[in-house]
């Protein structure tokens, strides 16, 4: 290429070799079975792409994310930008790299109207771009929504991995990390962005917490406090998922064991209905005019309890106070749906 003709393309060659340059670099501290993942639109994504594939990478896929409330185009002269394209590439082609197949095909992802139950994840992702209470604390011009990164985080890396954002913004990849028990290192030269992230997201939530049943304040407190999540960590317990069992969704429904022997059955949400209904023949309409939801509850064979955990997470007036109001009525509704086990119920609001 002439010099001439280098010079008419001046933005696009700095822009090329500014990406290069990280790419490199990201490439050269990557453990060999680590992947990175890129998300851009047309402006950069496809020159990062370009030097993945001149670096030697392997690209395992590029995923749409489709954001269904996309700003309208205001000019009217194209089509209304929707989407934004991430590209997922292995170190090269011998590395072997993470993929949890399975969180990715039976987790709930409510909001994504393009994945269907039990099905394979595919790669175009239904994503709304963040949502109020993702900005509450400050505004990032190109925040990238929770949602995504946890996906992206679930799918691609395993508990205690390392995940390096080297272009972090406000910390959303950092507070998925948290959520999700990876350790995050997170680089951003704007100091105001910084600052953004700095504040750690998970405190600030429990703190400032936004009132009411909806919030999702107390969602990213429970990703860090389920049972789930503290049994795997405790030495001696092991945890196997119910799924097969009593075809029970993955990540629902589990059964602990201590040292080999089964001691308890952990359920989420929804989870403790199915598995009465398909283990006791048991239907809670009998029972109940309205299904009681618990955050998290554990059947203990030991000492034949049944706990109830609810988790509350605001400091603001009113909620858990008005919730530990409630306990004993809701206590008494348990009681009556599990009469048929015999069993005691302990109902707590952690
Ligand atoms: C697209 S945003 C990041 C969004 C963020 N990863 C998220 O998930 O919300 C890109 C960020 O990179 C920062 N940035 C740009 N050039 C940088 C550089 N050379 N070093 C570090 N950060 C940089 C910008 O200030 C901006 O906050």
């Amino acid at each position: 290429m002439s010099k001439n003709t280098v010079f008419r393309k001046a933005p696009v060659f700095e822009n090329y070799k500014f990406h290069q340059k990280w790419i490199k670099e990201c490439k050269r501290i990557l453990k060999p079975n680590g992947t990175l993942i890129i998300t851009g639109t047309y402006h950069s994504i496809y020159i990062c792409g370009f030097i993945l594939q001149e670096l030697n990478f392997r690209i395992l896929n590029n995923i749409a994310w489709y954001k269904p409330n996309c700003t309208p185009n205001i000019g009217c002269r194209n089509f209304t930008a929707s989407h934004e394209t991430l590209i997922w590439a292995k170190k090269d082609s011998n590395s072997k790299h993470v993929f949890n197949y399975k969180d990715m095909k039976y987790s709930k992802w409510e909001e994504n109207n393009f994945k269907n139950e039990d099905k394979q994840m595919r790669i175009v992702w239904a994503i709304t771009t963040p949502k109020p209470f993702e900005k509450i604390y400050g505004k990032h011009p190109s925040q990238k929504p929770l949602d995504l990164l946890k996906r992206i985080i679930i799918a691609c890396t395993n508990e205690n991995d390392i995940v390096l954002d080297p272009f972090m913004g406000s910390g959303t990849t950092g507070l998925a990390c948290k959520i999700n028990n990876r350790n995050f290192i997170g680089i951003e030269n704007n100091i105001e962005y910084f600052n953004l992230s700095k504040k750690d997201w998970m405190i600030i939530m429990v703190k400032n917490g936004i009132g009411g049943a909806n919030t999702k304040t107390g969602l990213a407190f429970e990703g860090e406090k389920e049972l789930y999540s503290f049994f795997k960590k405790q030495e001696n317990y092991e945890i196997k998922n119910m799924i097969g069992i009593h075809n029970l969704k993955r990540n629902d429904a589990f059964e602990l064991f201590y040292m080999g022997e089964h001691v308890a059955n952990i359920f989420k949400k929804h989870a403790i209905y199915v598995y009465l209904e398909r283990h006791h023949n048991l239907n809670w309409n009998y029972f109940l005019s309205k299904k009681l939801l618990p955050d998290d509850s554990i059947f203990v064979y030991k000492n034949n309890t049944f706990f109830v955990i609810e988790i509350k997470t605001q400091n603001v007036a009113g909620s858990v106070d008005e919730k530990l109001q409630t306990c004993d009525f809701k206590r008494k509704q348990w009681q009556k749906l599990l009469s048929i086990l015999n069993c005691k119920i302990e109902y707590g609001i952690g």
